[in-house]
């Protein structure tokens, strides 16, 4: 390994160690306090913790001559190709998984309720804002869900946390699994709950810590995702419901990558593995894949609905969905109902990617093969490389490094869409094998 290597290893772990800083309010006011306990938080925004690694990021690039590679500049979209960087390349960083985003039947559709209502929602739904779009979508997105009712609010993350937040207090447990979206760790610390970390899909370890431990606590609440999209892989959902029903816990299923990627209509993992939604206590989805707009749904029981209507701040406290996001969901939610098709053929283009990969000797962990697949390289600095050299040959694909992942498992995402071709799957599978090749011989 090169010394230049060494030495960002060592500074980086320098940073991901630095302590978080301490509460910031202070429980008696600054005069009362005893000054030489007062440490000094000046406003220089260099100073802050977050900051160096920002600072680590720019050292990296110096030394390395590295480009970054994250926010490339994206100045055109066409289908799976786009205009990154200045150039066009095939696409594999957009979560258009059934390549529905540049149909003319979503804008029509937008640009028709936008002559309705105009373009803004204009107020908080419960103040104004409550648009009859708003209404027709929460309905159909019930329908599709397979729940009573549904809710659409303006952010999946915040949907996240608006849950958890909701639900639960500091009485109560939340029971997420280790590799859970960030949104569910944000709602767990705002909630106050207790943090449980369950390993990876393991609904028997989840089965034995409740068995010793539920009666500590109110509710519990547990947290799974129907794709995950780091591995490409899905919640063994049939043995949580088994086990919340026996521990009488809520369980929360996240669809944000598995709606129009799973089951035969794409309506996610119930419909992928015959369990019946509403014995899932809350369905959530993010608009912002498949559905090809922005936001996020919560779906469960009428009451658990009102509950959330009534109490969410990320929905009670924040505008209605902008009018062409909601009519373009719409019309996404009808063509996925009248072209299933669409699902098939992203099945089979997640099945064949991740065939080329195995075949040509690239590590893909546990991906099941859908609409993510992950190669994972394990260094970082070269997971950054082997994404830089792909967009030269003409290939945009995403890479996730430390300190967002656990050291020594950085790794590419392919995401797949419908109208990626054999053709053009082979030729990344090819020209990525040969980058993580080359990047074993690579002097950084
Ligand atoms: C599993 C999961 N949940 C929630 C979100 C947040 O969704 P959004 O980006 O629509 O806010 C994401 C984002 O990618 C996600 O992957």
């Amino acid at each position: 390994m090169g010394g230049r290597m060494k030495d960002l290893r060592a500074l980086h772990g320098r940073v991901a160690a630095t302590p978080a800083p301490e509460a910031s309010i202070p429980s008696a006011p600054p005069e009362a306090a005893p000054r030489a306990k007062v440490r000094s938080r000046g406003a220089d925004v260099g100073s802050h913790p977050l900051f160096r690694q920002v600072s680590v990021g720019r050292a990296m690039g110096q030394v390395t001559g590295l480009a970054s590679p994250f926010f490339r500049t994206v100045s055109a979209v066409d289908g799976i190709r786009a205009e990154v960087e200045g150039r066009w390349v095939d696409h594999f960083a957009s979560y258009d998984y059934l390549s529905m985003n540049g149909d003319p039947r979503l804008h029509d559709a937008a640009t028709a309720a936008m002559a309705t209502y105009g373009v803004s929602a204009r107020a908080a739904r419960p103040a104004g804002g409550n648009l009859a779009l708003h209404e027709d979508l929460d309905a159909a997105l019930a329908a599709f869900v397979g729940h009573e009712a549904a809710l659409v609010t303006v952010s999946g993350h915040a949907t996240n946390v608006a849950i958890i937040r909701t639900l639960m207090g500091p009485e109560d447990v939340v029971l997420a699994d280790a590799l859970s979206h960030n949104s569910v760790f944000e709602g767990i610390r705002a909630s106050g709950a207790t943090h449980v970390s369950v390993p990876h899909d393991d609904a028997d370890w989840l089965d034995d810590w409740l068995t010793a431990n539920r009666h500590k606590y109110g509710r519990a609440l547990i947290c799974v995702e129907g794709l995950y999209s780091m591995d490409g892989d899905c919640a063994d959902l049939p043995a949580f419901v088994e086990v919340k029903e026996r521990h009488d816990a809520w369980l929360t299923l996240d669809e944000a990558h598995s709606f129009g990627v799973l089951g035969a209509t794409g309506r996610g993992l119930c419909e992928a593995t015959g369990v019946d939604p509403r014995r899932v206590d809350v369905i959530m989805g993010t608009l912002s894949k498949t559905l090809c707009s922005c936001g996020g749904v919560i779906a469960g029981s009428r009451d658990l609905i009102d509950l959330m209507r009534y109490n969410a701040p990320g929905f009670l406290y924040s505008v209605g969905m902008p009018v062409p996001s909601a009519a373009a969901t719409l019309a996404a939610l009808r063509i996925m109902a009248a072209e299933p098709e669409r699902v098939a053929r992203l099945a089979s283009r997640g099945a064949t990617m991740l065939r080329l990969m195995t075949e040509r000797g690239l590590e893909t962990g546990p991906c099941a093969g859908h609409a993510v697949t992950p190669v994972i390289i394990g260094d970082s600095l070269r997971t950054a490389w082997v994404s830089n050299g792909l967009l030269e040959d003409g290939v945009n694909v995403p890479c996730m490094v430390a300190p967002a992942l656990p050291d020594r498992s950085a790794r590419l995402r392919f995401f797949l869409n419908a109208d990626h071709t054999d053709d053009v799957l082979e030729r990344a599978a090819d020209l990525t094998a040969a980058r993580v090749r080359a990047s074993r011989e690579v002097r950084l």
